[in-house]
């Protein structure tokens, strides 16, 4: 049986990682039926459109997609394609694990941490206005009790999944009484449901410090989507920066698999993006597929290779390209596979 997904190699880095993660996951004997599909700033350029017709087509038919990241222009220009595509198909729930991998020479070891980020809504919900006469500027959070309730609902079932204890919600309630106070009511009420998981709430600057100096304190964390989009990327330089963290955006039918990290239009088209992070995400689809041999066998592939530096990327101080790391962790996948 082969899964039909998505593949949408994006902008930037996009292609050359996009690459390296389809040989590691069909490595894996797990076979896909790829439906290659374009968008963001290529498909804008060659056809006006961002995000075309035919891409939301294929994954409202696969309803599971492995994409590359997407480039937004700055401050003007098209809409993000990457929220687009989250709010279409109304993926609520992104999960960004970050996991401390061997030579990596983060500022931390032993970090293992779960993000939970609430995905279709808060600032990014697109009520943006400007009154060009009195040059006032809107940008309006809209949480609502619906969305609130499925994201920490989500988080804190998926926690008991993974076997975690705790659930830090993430908030800013002493200023933002009402979108933050709603969060953080709810994820009162809901923790009462879920009496094996410690439950407690930080707000979001003391949070953002607190994961600096002592992130092993830490262990799954539930929020909404301007503070997990910003904590996410904070928790990936705990790591070893966005090269090796990998996201899942689920909804209740459809899931899209990325990386954390964008284009990186600063060393695309060399050959030198670390692709672990859209491994990662690989690996996690494969999880979410209900193929957890095939994952855990991406998972050691990886411990594998991370153990000599040698064979790391540039960001990691290593000196392979993408393809040959590409390459080194699907050979080891094989071999895991075979064991
Ligand atoms: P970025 O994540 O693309 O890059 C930030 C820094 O991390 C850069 O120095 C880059 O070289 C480095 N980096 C990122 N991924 C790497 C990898 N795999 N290996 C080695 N180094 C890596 O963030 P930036 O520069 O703020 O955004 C660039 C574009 O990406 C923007 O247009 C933004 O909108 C878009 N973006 C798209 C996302 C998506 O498609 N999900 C997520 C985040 C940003
Ligand atoms: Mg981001």
């Amino acid at each position: 049986m082969a899964y039909s997904a998505t593949l949408i190699p994006g902008d930037g880095i996009g292609p050359e990682v996009i690459d390296a993660a389809v040989k590691v996951i069909e490595a894996t004997g797990v076979v896909f039926d790829w439906d290659r599909q374009e968008a963001g700033m290529g498909a804008f350029e060659d056809g006006g459109d961002p995000l075309p017709q035919a891409t939301i087509d294929s994954i409202d038919r696969t309803r599971l997609a492995f994409k590359g990241p997407l480039t937004t222009p700055v401050g003007t220009g098209f809409r993000s394609i990457n929220v687009r595509i989250r709010q279409h198909f109304d993926l609520y729930a992104n999960i960004r694990p970050c996991e401390t991998l061997p030579n990596t020479h983060g500022p931390f070891e032993g970090v293992d941490l779960m993000l939970y980020r609430e995905n279709t809504e808060g600032l990014y919900a697109g009520i943006e206005y400007f009154d060009k006469k009195n040059q006032i500027a809107d940008s309006i959070a809209r949480a609502t009790r619906g969305g609130c309730e499925r994201i920490i609902r989500f988080a804190f079932e998926d926690a008991q999944r993974r076997g975690r204890k705790r659930l830090t919600l993430v908030h800013k309630a002493n200023i933002l009484k009402e979108t933050g106070g709603m969060f953080l009511s709810i994820g009162k009420e809901i923790a009462s449901d879920f009496p094996d998981i410690a439950f407690d709430d930080r707000i979001v600057d003391n949070m953002a410090m607190q994961l600096v100096i002592h992130p092993q304190d830490f262990d799954s964390i539930v929020t909404t989507n301007l503070f997990g989009d910003i904590l996410s990327d904070l928790m990936s330089g705990l790591v070893g920066g966005l090269g090796v963290t990998g996201s899942a955006n689920i909804g209740a039918d459809c899931a899209v698999f990325e990386a954390v990290h964008g284009s990186a239009p600063d060393i695309a088209g060399q050959g030198i993006a670390n692709p672990t992070a859209v491994i990662r995400s690989g690996e996690m689809m494969l999880k979410h597929l209900g193929e957890d041999a095939a994952a855990e066998a991406v998972r050691l592939a990886l411990h594998d290779v991370y153990s000599d530096p040698s064979k790391l990327t540039g960001d990691l101080g290593g000196t392979a390209t993408t393809a040959a790391f590409g390459d080194a962790v699907a050979e080891r996948v094989r071999a895991h596979v075979a064991a």
